[in-house]
């Protein structure tokens, strides 16, 4: 069977991001994956890299070692996250910074002391990224300029060596009313239909 990791990084347990995330959940089993689903709050994930973790890869977080080891496995990753400041919520950042680690999810050619090109490990075919958001897509590129596209996209999981890459944003979320988020449901279970079809 293949795993698909799925996070999802939202406080609130009654969530669009949590509904969001269930969506995939299903669609998933629907599908015939295994599913390493993690709510980050709930499970209480420590974002904070310490000085040891830092320098020597040396964490008694047994919690942690499950996440990479997870991800160096998934045959696909599943992110879902509001856009807060232009950002993943600090949770989420932490995530990133402490199981996308060197030697886990990317390394470096012998000799080569960090400075050159990365080459990419983990395994998975494709990302996915749901955000929601309350800019207008416009106001988005036309201001902020998307950072959370370039922050995923490229910084993270081109260099993980993920090269399939898709984010779906739904929004404004402040001004919806129920039919459009059921219809933002619908749009989110498409996506993870043509990235991960049903298994023969
Ligand atoms: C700390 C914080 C920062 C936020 N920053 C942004 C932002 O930069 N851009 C934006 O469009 N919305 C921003 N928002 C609004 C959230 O994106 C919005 O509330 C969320 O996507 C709605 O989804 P939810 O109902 O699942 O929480 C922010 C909200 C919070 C709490």
């Amino acid at each position: 069977m293949q795993y698909i990791s799925v996070i999802l990084a939202h406080p609130y347990t009654h969530s669009l991001n949590a509904a969001i995330a269930a969506t995939v959940v299903s669609t998933l089993e629907k599908n015939g994956y295994g599913v390493y689903f993690h709510d980050l709050y709930q499970e209480g994930f420590n974002p904070l890299i310490n000085g040891q973790e830092l320098v020597a890869d040396d964490s008694s977080d047994p919690l942690l070692r499950q996440h990479q080891e997870e991800i160096c496995r998934a045959h696909g990753i599943i992110i879902v996250h509001p856009n807060w400041w232009g950002q993943p919520p600090a949770i989420l950042k932490g995530w990133v910074d402490r199981v996308l680690r060197e030697n886990t999810a990317y390394t470096f050619p012998t000799g080569d002391n960090g400075g050159g090109l990365p080459t990419g490990l983990l395994p998975a075919k494709a990302a996915l990224i749901f955000n929601t958001s309350n800019t207008p897509a416009q106001r988005e590129q036309d201001v902020f300029g998307d950072p959370l596209e370039r922050i995923w996209k490229d910084c993270i999981f081109a260099f993980c060596g993920v090269h399939t890459f898709e984010r779906l944003t739904f929004g404004v979320v402040a001004d919806s009313d129920e039919a459009t988020r059921q219809h933002w449901l619908q749009q989110a279970a498409e996506m993870v239909n043509k990235h991960f079809p049903a298994t023969a």
